[in-house]
């Protein structure tokens, strides 16, 4: 799915006006993975709502194949991930995935089914586990294997694995570049980590502080799996913390392992 943000700007008003976004264009071209990293309060968030249908721009427009967002939602092609994996407690690790596939897919042909979404995350063994059993970064699994069940077109993710200690985090990570490999869905992935995002995207958007400006667009055209020690890696590394150099609250991004 082809993803058009065409100068956007988005203000929030309860009270106050507080700008958020401000004359952001950019295209992300379908099966393209495109990490979004800027500091905190820049408006990453705001603009995955916006993709979403969640929130209308105050001004441009967003676009999905050519259609307004709020096609794409109620065709289901909308796949969403957050910090908070958000599952039924009351409902086992494949019924919470069971679920997830009834509400989105309920007209078309499932090719992915719940118990090979849960293989797939390598979870095929807690399958009967309710969630309160499951670690955090399990509980992160088993919400991606929910969101594999919607065979969305374009993934929303918001700093999905934030929360998760480091070793999981990577894991993850490395797990996540490989299933979109073979899955190949449009990405939107929010990152506080250069590092994730050179491990996983073709293109690495950086925004500068609230309101939110487009600062960079760095293509990352290194083969797949990435490595670290590469010298390519390492020129990539230097351009994006240079894009990031001077930015207030950027600490958190440079020092990001
Ligand atoms: N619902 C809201 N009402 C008012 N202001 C908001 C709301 N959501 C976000 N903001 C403000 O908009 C700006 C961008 O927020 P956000 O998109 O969450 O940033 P990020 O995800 O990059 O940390 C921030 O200044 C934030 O305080
Ligand atoms: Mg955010």
């Amino acid at each position: 799915m082809r993803l058009q943000v065409m100068s956007v700007s988005h203000e929030f008003r309860n009270g106050s006006v507080r700008p958020a976004l401000e004359g952001v264009s950019l295209t992300v071209e379908e099966g393209q993975f495109v990490a979004l990293v800027g500091p905190s309060g820049c408006g990453k968030s705001t603009l995955l709502r916006l993709c979403a249908n969640l929130l209308q721009p105050t001004r441009g427009q967003i676009t999905l194949d050519g259609q307004p967002p709020a096609h794409a939602v109620t065709q289901r092609q909308i796949a969403w991930l957050a910090q908070s994996p958000a599952l039924l407690p009351w409902l086992t690790a494949l019924q919470n995935v069971e679920l997830a596939g009834r509400f989105h897919n309920v007209q078309r042909e499932t090719r992915l089914s719940p118990r090979e979404a849960l293989e797939m995350v390598g979870l095929a063994d807690a399958a009967g586990v309710y969630p309160h059993a499951l670690s955090g970064g399990m509980q992160q699994r088993l919400a991606l294997a929910r969101l594999l069940t919607q065979e969305a077109a374009l993934w929303l993710m918001d700093e999905p694995f934030a929360a998760l200690d480091e070793l999981t985090r990577e894991r993850l990570t490395l797990e996540l570049a490989e299933i979109w490999g073979r899955l190949r869905p449009t990405v939107v992935w929010v990152t506080h980590n250069i590092h994730e995002a050179l491990r996983l995207a073709d293109r690495v958007v950086v925004f500068s502080p609230a309101p939110g400006r487009l600062r960079a667009d760095v293509a990352v055209d290194l083969p797949r799996p990435r490595v670290e020690s590469d010298a390519a890696y390492q020129a990539l590394l230097r351009q994006l913390r240079a894009a990031l150099q001077g930015l207030p609250a950027a600490d958190e991004l440079l020092e990001a392992r």
